[in-house]
């Protein structure tokens, strides 16, 4: 009969065999209850003198994902006893512990299993020490004992990549000592009945940690600076190499310290606040929650338009399983679409990262069209054709009447009110943005824009199925450019407004680029193609405040024929064939020529400047999305910014970062340029009434 210790933890005994059961779903995460039942466990145990042995193994779908991440930020993530000192007292028990490890046991679930004195595992676990991924190393001795027991060489590559190895792997190095079939618990049971009578247990604490084969420097090298774990790894790398050097007690002070300056520091905030962000986001607020890997309601999908979008849309279908019917107006453009599909699958294929049979099954998953009556029984279109309203429309009306009924009616559009187009048909409860981004079947973006009638099922079968597709859904409504590039519309504008105050093209970009960002800002213009944003600013300019300052440089720029990389030319100019922006005197030219017309008078710009006044930007606009109701919470921004504007993940996007600044000190500046510059800068109401209520974030 199985005892309670805790919430969490129950304990049964077999013969002569405590059994201590974590049951802490889903993935038995090492929360305050679970700490504390296991600690509890082994008490009991080790009280007793009938029981001889202990076997610690996980119900549910694994042994332990490691820390509880509902804790986060909670004092139950504090509570005694802390995961170290549950580990320790495993450690100094005389009886035999064995550590059942099935499914996973991922950063300090295998903590826990390295503290017992045996661990075996069911086929097919993985196992592993993840915490760099999230700016982190393992905090409950992992680096001090996995090199202590599988030689530092093979700790670094675990610790410092944060892969998971499978069972093979696991007992070829020495991190497990048996591989077992289901079922797990007789297997533990029989495994330590058989080590009862030894007279000594494999302390790995003991153990002294061999560097054979394990070069940190080259380690350390190995870091790609701009990599968003770097400052992780390179922690990774010296905790491991102080297990070689360290005696044990101390090499565990040092996990602790380093691992506690981690927690602390802004680059493991900002990637667990994204990582919570990421799994936030798909949630649509007020709905149930969907059963996950339940069935879909899409089982094929129509998109009209093979251009750029089109086709990138289609693999990413295609990449998921999903049938695709591939529709355009003409054959000529049909063939180019279908070439560049297969051109961009072969040079997946060129890099191993695809068979040539995966390249023909995703192929044959998209059949090719010019008529769009074959839309008739697809559950929903995609339209990715040319971004002009009227062209809109009248797509959407030839869907109207050809689709079926309850299909889900969706629009790539990254800038069009997807009101005006959902009027046109008799079915705006059907109608949807679907906001991809460029290339379509890499970036993991994908804006859900929700029209004033969308219907709340077709919204929720939309995120879904993003998911499904890979994408990190963000639900927005509609407004001018939706959440990002509606924001870049200031953080644009400031770049501009730097370079006409004195900056040159190459020091924005270089600011920005060393502040973490993929790409400058206008070398992400002349990615996008600066003709897109010049007919915006054009449609726009009859209700642009004629009051506020504007600075044509990127009007000139375009009059001129320069649209960015694919004229060749646009705020920098680009030699045949290559993607990299060399300066232009053409463009300091006209720099210097609107500056002088519009009575600027030049000076020296910091970097702090251009990074401050492009970052204050964003987050002033953001905040102004978020008090319009146009995202569901503060940090979806964040997310659109990470995963569709190459935002530095290290910086947590725009609103986080505002928020490791302070809102207080980010209200100040801003009214600050507001006094010096326009009411481009007047704050957001919801800034200011924030910080007049003391709050600290978004
Ligand atoms: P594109 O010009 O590369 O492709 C448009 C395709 O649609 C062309 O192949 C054209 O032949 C086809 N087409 C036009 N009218 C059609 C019709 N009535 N029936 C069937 N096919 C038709 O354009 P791109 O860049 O793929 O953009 C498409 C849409 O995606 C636009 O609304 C754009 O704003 C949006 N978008 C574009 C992004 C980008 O980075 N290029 C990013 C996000 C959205």
């Amino acid at each position: 009969m199985d005892i309670s210790l805790s919430s969490t933890v129950r304990y049964a005994v077999q013969d002569n065999v405590a059994v201590i059961k974590l049951d802490n779903p889903p993935v038995n995460g090492l929360g305050d209850t679970v700490r504390a039942g296991v600690h509890a466990g082994v008490e009991r145990a080790l009280a007793d003198t009938g029981i001889k042995a202990i076997v610690l193994i996980g119900e549910g779908k694994a042994f332990s994902g490691g820390a509880d991440i509902r804790q986060f930020n909670t004092p139950a993530a504090n509570a005694q006893p802390m995961l170290k000192d549950v580990i320790a007292y495993i450690e100094s028990s005389s009886k035999p512990v064995v550590a059942a490890i099935h499914g996973f046991a991922l950063g300090g679930g295998l903590e826990l299993a390295l503290g017992c004195h045996y661990r075996i595992a069911q086929q097919g676990a993985l196992l592993g020490l993840p915490e760099v991924n999230l700016g982190l190393i393992p905090g409950g001795g992992g680096t001090q004992r996995l090199p202590r027991l599988v030689g530092a060489a093979r700790a670094l590559a675990m610790i410092q990549g944060g892969k998971p190895v499978k069972t093979d792997a696991a007992l070829e190095m020495g991190l497990v000592d048996a591989v077992v079939e289901a079922p797990l618990l007789e297997a533990a049971l029989a495994f330590a009945q058989a080590r009862i009578s030894h007279a000594e247990h494999p302390v790995i604490g003991r153990r002294s940690a061999s560097a054979e084969g394990a070069d940190f420097n080259a380690a350390r090298s190995s870091v790609r600076p701009k990599a968003r774990n770097a400052l992780a790894q390179g922690v990774a790398i010296d905790c491991v190499e102080a297990a070689t050097r360290l005696p044990f007690a101390e090499g565990l002070l040092e996990e602790r310290r380093r691992f506690e300056e981690l927690v602390a520091g802004n680059v493991s905030k900002s990637l667990r606040h994204l990582f919570f962000a990421e799994k936030e986001a798909p949630r649509v607020v007020g709905a149930s929650r969907g059963k996950p890997g339940g069935d879909s309601p899409i089982k094929r999908v129509g998109i009209l338009g093979a251009g750029t979008m089109g086709g990138g849309i289609a693999m990413a279908c295609a990449n998921a399983g999903f049938p695709v019917v591939l529709c355009e107006r003409e054959q000529a453009a049909l063939d180019r679409g279908l070439a560049l599909i297969r051109k961009n699958y072969e040079i997946t294929a060129a890099k191993g990262k695809l068979s040539e049979a995966d390249i023909e099954k995703r192929l044959a998953l998209i059949s090719p069209s010019l008529d769009t009556n074959d839309f008739a029984d697809v559950d929903l279109v995609i339209e990715a054709v040319f971004e002009d309203m009227a062209v809109k429309q009248e797509v959407f009306r030839m869907l109207d009447s050809t689709c079926k009924p309850g299909a889900i009616l969706a629009t790539n559009t990254s800038r069009l009110n997807i009101d005006e187009i959902a009027a046109i048909t008799g079915r705006p409860e059907s109608v949807i943005g679907l906001h991809f981004f460029s290339p379509a079947n890499v970036m993991k973006l994908l804006e859900v824009v929700r029209g004033d009638r969308t219907a709340a099922d077709v919204i929720s079968v939309s995120m879904d199925f993003a998911q499904r597709i890979g994408k990190i859904p963000v639900l927005v409504g509609v407004c001018e450019g939706f959440v990002g590039n509606r924001m870049l519309t200031g953080y644009w504008r400031e770049a501009g407004f730097l370079l006409e105050e004195g900056a040159s093209p190459q020091q924005v970009d270089g600011a920005l680029t060393r502040f973490g960002m993929a790409m400058g800002p206008l070398a992400m213009a002349d990615m996008a193609g600066m003709d897109i944003n010049w007919a915006t600013r054009k449609r726009l300019a009859p209700t642009r405040p004629a009051h506020l300052r504007y600075s044509k440089v990127a009007d000139r720029i375009c009059e001129r024929g320069r649209f960015g990389q694919k004229t060749g030319a646009g705020y920098y100019r680009y030699e045949a064939g290559s993607r990299t922006p060399l300066p232009d005197p053409v463009v300091d030219e006209i720099i210097l020529e609107c500056a002088r017309e519009a009575g600027i008078e030049r000076r020296e710009i910091s970097d702090e400047e251009i990074v401050e006044r492009c970052m204050l930007a964003l987050a002033n606009e953001g905040a102004q999305i978020i008090d319009e109701g146009i995202v569901q919470r503060a940090s979806d921004i964040d997310v659109v910014y990470v995963n569709g504007y190459g935002f530095p993940a290290t910086r947590g996007g725009p609103m986080f970062y505002a928020q490791t600044l302070g809102l207080e000190s980010v209200l100040e500046k801003i009214r600050n340029l507001q006094s010096r510059h326009d009411d481009h800068w007047k704050p957001a109401a919801l800034l200011e009434r924030l910080v007049a209520g003391g709050a600290k974030t978004f």
